[in-house]
C-alpha cells in the first residue's frame, strides 16, 4: 500500500500546522515531528515537549525526531518519548546547515560511519525503541552513504528515508536519482523516498522511475499545495472544486491557532509570511501577492490581502470553467 509521510520542517510543521492540515486536507499516513536537540544538557525544551505531547497530536500519527551525535543524548530522548507513549524515534542524519553539520550532527555525521555504528550499538542494546533514520547521501560527497548503508544493514530499523542530495548542496541543484537507485540495491531496509515532490506530475515521474518504492515523504510540496498528498493517494490529478474555499478555512484555522500563542501581531504576521512563501505557489494569479503580504503592517491589512489573493484565484478559475 502506498504510504505518504509528512517531512519535518522546523518552523512549519509543528502541532498547530499538523492538526490544521489533517483537519482540512489529510492524505498523510504519518507525520515526522521537527527534530529535538538537547545539546548536552539532557533536558527537553518546553517547545519540543508541547510539540510532541500526545494530547496536542490527537488527530495525527506522529513520530518524534532527534538530532544528535551522542548515544547518551539519544538514550535520554528515547526514554522521554517512550514515557509519553511513543514507540519510535527518527534519527536526523540529513540536516545540511553548517551550524549543525559542522558540529558533526545531521548530514555532518554521514562521513563517520564508525560513530553511527557506535551510537546504534548502544541504542539497540539499551532501549527497545524502534529507530528509523532520515538521511542525505552525504555532506561533502554522495559516496559517503555507501559506507553508512552497510552499517545500517546490521541493525533492525523501522525504515530509512533518503533525500538524495548532499549537505553541501543545501536545497540547490538536482536530486541524484542514480545514487538513490544504487542505495535501493544496497539496502534491505524499508526505504522512503524524499525530495522535490511538488505535483502529481513529479510524483508520477518518480513512481515510474522507482516502481518498487511505495513510501514517499513530502515536505515543502505539501505546504505549497496542501491538496497534494490526498490527490496522490487518490491518483487524481484534479483539485477539488472548492479548493480555495477549503484553503481559506485552513488558513483561518492555522492563523487563529498561531494567534493563541504568538505574542503580538508582528510575530503572527512574520509566521504567516513564512507560510506564504510556500502557499503563494498555489496562487499564480497574484504575482505580487507575497510582496503585499510582506507589506501588510497589521492583521486587518493582512486579512484583506489574503482575501484578495484568494478571490483573484477563485474569480480566475470561475472564468476558466465558464
Ligand atoms: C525550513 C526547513 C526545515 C527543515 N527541518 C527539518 C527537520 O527538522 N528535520 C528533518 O529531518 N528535515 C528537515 N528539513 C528537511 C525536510 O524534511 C526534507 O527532507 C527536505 O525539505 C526535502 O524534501 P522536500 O523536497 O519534499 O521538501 C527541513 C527543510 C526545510 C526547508
Amino acid at each position: 500500500m502506498l504510504t505518504i509521510y509528512s517531512s519535518p520542517l522546523q518552523g512549519f510543521t509543528d502541532y498547530r500546522f499538523r492538526n490544521a492540515f489533517q483537519r482540512f486536507f489529510g492524505g498523510i499516513d504519518q507525520y515526522i515531528a521537527p527534530y529535538i536537540r538537547v545539546n548536552g544538557k539532557l533536558e527537553i525544551k518546553p517547545a519540543n515537549h508541547r510539540d510532541i505531547l500526545p494530547e496536542n497530536n490527537r488527530t495525527v500519527d506522529l513520530i518524534p525526531q532527534i538530532i544528535t551525535k551522542d548515544a547518551d543524548e539519544f538514550l535520554f530522548v528515547a526514554k522521554y518519548v517512550q514515557k509519553i507513549g511513543y514507540t519510535e524515534l527518527n534519527w536526523n542524519l540529513g540536516c545540511p546547515y553548517p551550524m549543525i553539520a559542522g558540529r558533526g550532527m545531521g548530514s555532518g555525521l554521514l562521513s563517520m560511519p564508525g560513530k553511527i555504528d557506535e551510537i546504534l550499538t548502544r541504542v539497540c542494546a539499551e532501549t527497545d525503541i524502534h529507530v528509523s533514520v532520515k538521511m542525505r547521501l552525504g555532506y561533502e560527497s554522495s559516496k559517503e552513504i555507501f559506507h553508512v548503508l552497510p552499517v545500517l544493514e546490521r541493525y533492525r530499523l523501522a525504515n530509512i528515508t533518503i533525500h538524495p542530495r548532499i549537505g553541501k548542496q543545501l536545497y540547490r541543484g538536482e536530486v541524484d536519482l542514480k545514487a538513490f537507485e544504487e542505495c535501493l540495491r544496497q539496502s534491505s531496509h524499508k526505504i522512503i523516498y524524499n525530495g522535490d515532490i511538488t505535483s502529481i506530475g513529479s510524483f508520477r515521474e518518480m513512481k515510474e522511475r522507482f516502481p518498487t518504492i511505495n513510501h514517499w515523504m513530502i515536505g515543502r510540496g505539501l505546504i505549497a499545495d496542501p491538496f497534494l498528498p490526498a490527490m496522490i493517494k487518490e491518483d487524481n490529478p484534479v483539485h477539488p472544486e472548492n479548493r480555495y474555499e477549503v484553503f481559506n478555512s485552513f488558513h483561518e484555522a492555522l492563523s487563529s491557532s498561531y494567534e493563541e500563542t504568538l505574542s503580538g501581531q508582528k510575530h503572527l504576521l512574520m509566521k504567516m509570511y513564512s507560510f506564504w512563501e510556500y502557499f503563494i505557489q498555489s496562487f499564480p494569479h497574484s504575482p505580487k501577492g507575497l510582496k503585499k503580504i510582506k507589506k501588510a503592517r497589521n492583521l486587518s491589512l493582512y486579512r484583506a490581502v489574503v482575501k484578495q489573493i484568494i478571490n483573484n484565484e477563485t474569480d480566475n478559475s470561475a472564468l476558466h470553467i465558464a
